[in-house]
């Protein structure tokens, strides 16, 4: 292994590494080293060096005619210094390299200044009314090294603005600093080629290819996340917030079983998008659409505060009310009449506790949950499997108990009798059970995220918080276990989950004159396990779980797998289990 030194600091190398990934930390666990500003770098593409923001000084240890190292008076190596800069992401280290970046030489400090100058000439610099605002590499980077303002008088360059490339992505060619960052996730990623570059000069810029649209693509929205400026703009989100007033929570998709590690951001209680996050253990960089998109089911058509059929209508009740009512209901029935539905849609904690109720409190051998499979995986992230644990639910052992009925058998054995009740914990029985065979049943009990045709009918509705609003592990295709992180609170929100929740900067920074959230968007929900907490008191053996964690405390000493683990372990990234039978 090779040896550089950057601003001083000796870093382990190896051959082909390039200055700017030991200085990003690629060898120190990716806890980086010295910044290094950058704009057409990104570490899961192709190197372009077209931006020159990179910049540094960099030498090498001089030799003697005769090969040896030249050394000075006190011993130390002679650094012969390139009289010029280079580009930290295209050079590759040699042993020994020095190199040093604007922190400690004047000469890069002012070289950058005039990059920035030169990328500012053209660039509308009206951040005022731009959706990167707060999260622009260009704004930040300007306001740390850049020129205090423009020398620059005449009338600058102009270039498409407000281009629709399809309908999911807004472009502004006149911020756009051709950092080629988009071309080369289409070339690359997706190999698609959606787009080129045309023109030139400074009138150059990125175009949809000829009869090109990205619509197709379903990994077309990561540009969004990629461009270092505010050129490329999602149509889903764009000014709808600005960055300052979301919160941002680290935590995974539910869209499908690879549980891609994503952003949640949160304004008054309201997700207002979803981005990618990176983790080399389940999803890389990116994200496909399907999980950015994945999130207005989380506001809206809401299943909120409890309610009890009566007569043919649904009347709203208190928790304690329904929550008795969903125990008289219960008790009404025989072991072998009621079949309990739980979810790969839900936490290993919730499917916990449901195996728990059902096997310690109702002692009914009928216990499944259903499989939701919708086309097929693709090479890249996306996975036929639409629900984010159906391995926990396996590895917990979510399935009929001997002679027990099967969820595939259910609708049959509710239209013969055999099945009276059913209790279904965070999933859809629509397109399981029919309408008729619904109408068969004596008693259905809900634990639901959404509204939808059942909950008319059902007998009993106590909504069910979703993941975007408690703490709660899911188990992905591969056998990686990963941390949802509630974002946004709820009307009886346990103070415990209070802590796990990330805070905007309006939160932490505005008076309250300038907040305008509010109560309404609170949704009256508690998570499904603490609703069977309550119903297992109700009907006589209290669980008495408090927390989430205390859950995944028993699930860590009953499975071989989970063992020694907890939240903390699994902190941004999760674990690759070992010995799950993916
Ligand atoms: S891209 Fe960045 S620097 Fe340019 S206007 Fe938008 S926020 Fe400002
Ligand atoms: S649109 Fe954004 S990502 Fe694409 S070249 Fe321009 S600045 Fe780079
Ligand atoms: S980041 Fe190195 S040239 Fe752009």
């Amino acid at each position: 292994m090779a040896k550089i030194f950057i601003d001083g600091i000796e870093c382990e190398a190896h051959p082909k590494q390039t200055i700017i990934q030991i200085a990003d930390g690629i060898n120190n666990g990716g806890k980086q080293i010295v910044d290094i500003p950058r704009f057409c770098y990104h570490p899961a593409l192709a190197v372009a060096g077209n931006c020159r923001m990179c910049l540094v000084e960099f030498g090498l240890p001089g030799r003697n005619k005769d090969g040896s190292p030249q050394l000075d008076e006190s011993g130390n190596p002679v650094i012969r210094w390139m009289p010029k800069l280079t580009t930290a992401c295209t050079t590759e280290i040699s042993d020994g390299m020095h190199v040093k970046t604007h922190h400690t030489s004047q000469v890069v400090a002012d070289a950058q200044k005039g990059v920035l100058e030169f990328i500012l000439i053209n660039h509308p610099l009206d951040c005022p009314i731009c959706d990167q605002a707060g999260e622009c590499p260009l704004q930040q980077i300007t306001y740390k090294y850049g020129p205090e303002e423009s020398r620059y008088e005449f009338e600058k360059v102009h270039k498409p603005k407000r281009e629709k490339w399809g309908t999911k992505i807004v472009f502004d060619g006149e911020r756009c600093i051709n950092c080629t960052r988009c071309v080369r996730f289409f070339d690359e990623y997706t190999e698609t080629h959606e787009l080129e570059i045309v023109q030139r000069g400074w009138n150059n810029y990125p175009a949809l290819a000829p009869d090109q649209t990205p619509d197709e693509n379903r990994y077309a929205m990561n540009v969004i996340d990629l461009c270092p400026v505010g050129a490329l703009t999602s149509s889903d989100h764009r000014f709808n917030a600005r960055v300052w007033e979301m919160s941002a929570t680290d935590t995974i998709s539910v869209a499908d079983a690879r549980c891609s590690s994503v952003r949640l951001w949160v304004r008054d209680n309201r997700v207002m998008r979803l981005t990618a996050r990176p983790n080399p253990l389940v999803n890389g960089f990116f994200i496909s659409d399907d999980d950015r998109l994945n999130y207005k089911w989380i506001n809206d058509n809401r299943a909120d505060a409890p309610t009890i059929k009566v007569g043919n209508a649904q009347q709203t009740a208190d928790w304690p009310n329904a929550i008795q009512k969903a125990a008289e209901l219960l008790r009404r029935y025989r072991p072998d009449e009621i079949f309990v539905l739980a979810s790969a849609r839900a936490s290993l904690e919730t499917n916990f506790v449901v195996k728990k109720f059902a096997t310690e409190i109702l002692k009914t051998q009928h216990l499944d949950f259903l499989r939701h499979i919708e086309g097929a995986d693709d090479a890249l992230l996306i996975r036929a499997d639409k629900t984010p644990n159906a391995l926990g639910c396996d590895m917990l052992g979510i399935a009929p108990a001997a002679g027990g009925i099967s969820a595939d058998d259910l609708p049959e054995a509710v239209w013969s009798g055999k099945i009276k009740c059913v209790l279904a914990i965070e999933d859809t029985v629509e397109e399981w059970l029919s309408p008729e065979v619904r109408a068969k049943l004596e008693a259905l009990i809900l634990l639901p995220h959404n509204l939808s045709d059942a909950l008319n009918e059902a007998d009993v509705v106590l909504p069910a918080a979703t993941f975007a609003e408690q703490i709660g592990t899911f188990l992905n295709f591969e056998g990686v276990l990963q941390l949802a992180r509630p974002a946004k609170a709820l009307k009886h929100q346990n103070r415990e989950l209070m802590k796990e929740m990330a805070l905007s900067r309006w939160d932490k920074h505005a008076t309250q004159f300038d907040r305008w959230s509010s109560e309404e968007n609170k949704i009256d929900a508690k998570p499904a396990w603490e609703i069977l907490c309550e119903l297992s008191g109700t009907m006589g053996k209290a669980f008495g779980y408090q927390t989430a964690r205390e859950i995944f405390a028993e699930i860590a000493t009953s499975l071989s797998a989970f063992n020694e683990l907890d939240y903390q372990k699994l902190g941004k990234i999760g674990v690759k289990l070992e010995g799950v039978n993916v």
